[in-house]
């Protein structure tokens, strides 16, 4: 197996972050006779600021002619009172909308050895394993018209889903659920937005193709509420944009950190793969940063562009015995009531490298 990856580290953490994600990848590799390409490039802040763009036109052709697109995180404090399509965040806009995969795939898992770092009792979260797919090139974020009229100090922004959007990604919604416990809960707001009327009637019809998935509807903020109270009860969460994005970093909860979770962006030309978290501008540089969201984000390279299913669940299990070793990142071990093992970011990417190499050469 060949891929061509492109990494685009961006921002803050971003660069540490995908560096170790990147190791793990080449250990992998290694292991099993592939090989990886990788090139990097430019996007975010560090490219508002070396090529006055957030999305050079370089960074785009070199993602459109990869097998797969690495990104770490965008923006900073800096860039803050820039209007939006000035911002780092304008950069990440574009090359999702440019690279076109509407589906993205945002697993919210609850990691028992991390049951402490969560605020919700244990017995909620144990065994919570939800996967959130949201919309990723429509409503607000790309709706037309959008504008802040300084002169009558109005601005507005459009929600708007054509039938044929909803329906392409309600598709890949219903076989992921398929392939898992067989039940997809639609968020919309239907009581209230035309635009959720729409959503329901096309998802309705879908369903239709999927007789043995079990259907739902929530509205949105009856939602936000039951993935606190019972997230044990879904399985597939589909949803809009927006109401995607929100509900993606709640259920950050579930997992006690948004350090831990990926994402895998599918169904256009090149599949977008970014851990959820963003840049921390905090604690970038310092060595302080949780690589294993982006190392988890590699195992979706694996799984959804190269086909490599063994290998991709073998990072993820290394997650997981690492953690149960007791090995911790600054933000995972907190006061380190448990007399955890602190990590610094490359420490724990170089555990995840042996743990990962030690059960394929000996699988
Ligand atoms: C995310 C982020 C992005 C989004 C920002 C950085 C544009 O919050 O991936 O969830 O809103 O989609
Ligand atoms: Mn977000």
């Amino acid at each position: 197996m060949h891929l061509k990856i492109l990494v685009t580290a961006g921002d803050g953490i971003g660069p540490e972050v995908t560096n170790e994600a990147v190791s793990v990848l080449k250990e992998v590799a290694n292991i099993g006779g592939h090989t990886l390409e990788l090139d990097a490039k430019r996007i975010g802040g560090i490219a508002i600021t070396t090529d006055g763009t957030p999305l050079p036109a370089d960074t785009l052709a070199a993602a459109l002619d990869s097998d797969a697109v690495l990104l770490g995180a965008v923006g900073g404090n800096e860039f803050n009172s820039l209007p939006p399509d000035k911002r780092p965040e304008a950069g990440l806009l574009q090359i999702r909308s440019a690279l076109g995969g509407f589906a993205n795939l945002r697993p919210a898992f609850a990691f028992k050895e991390l049951a402490i770092n969560s605020p919700l009792r244990p017995e909620i979260i144990d065994g919570a394993d939800i996967l959130f797919v949201r919309e990723l090139l429509g409503g607000l974020y790309f709706g037309q018209p959008r504008e802040w009229n300084k002169a009558t100090n109005e601005a507005w922004n459009t929600m708007r889903y054509t039938k044929a959007e909803v329906v392409r990604v309600a598709r890949i919604a219903f076989q992921l659920a398929q392939k898992r416990r067989k039940k997809l809960c639609s968020v919309d707001k239907a009581n209230v937005l035309e635009v959720s009327q729409l959503w329901r009637a096309a998802v309705m019809e879908v369903a239709a193709e999927f007789p043995d998935v079990a259907l739902e509807h929530q509205y949105v903020d009856a939602m936000a509420m039951h993935i606190m109270n019972r997230p044990k009860d879904f399985d597939v969460v589909f949803t809009e944009n927006l109401f995607g994005d929100i509900l993606s970093d709640e259920a950050g909860v579930i997992t006690g950190s948004l350090g831990m979770l990926p994402s895998a962006t599918i169904g256009g030309k090149v599949n977008l793969y970014e851990p959820i978290h963003g840049s921390a501008p905090d604690i970038a540089g310092k060595g302080l940063a949780n690589p294993l969201g982006a190392i988890l984000t590699g195992a979706l390279i694996l799984r959804h562009s190269a086909g490599l299913e063994a290998e991709a669940a073998a990072i993820e299990t290394s997650v997981r015995k690492v953690l149960e070793q007791g090995f911790r990142t600054p933000d995972l071990a907190r006061t380190n009531p448990q007399g955890f093992t602190v990590l610094s970011t490359t420490e724990m990417g170089a555990k995840v490298r042996e743990t990962v190499k030690t059960m394929l050469v000996n699988a």
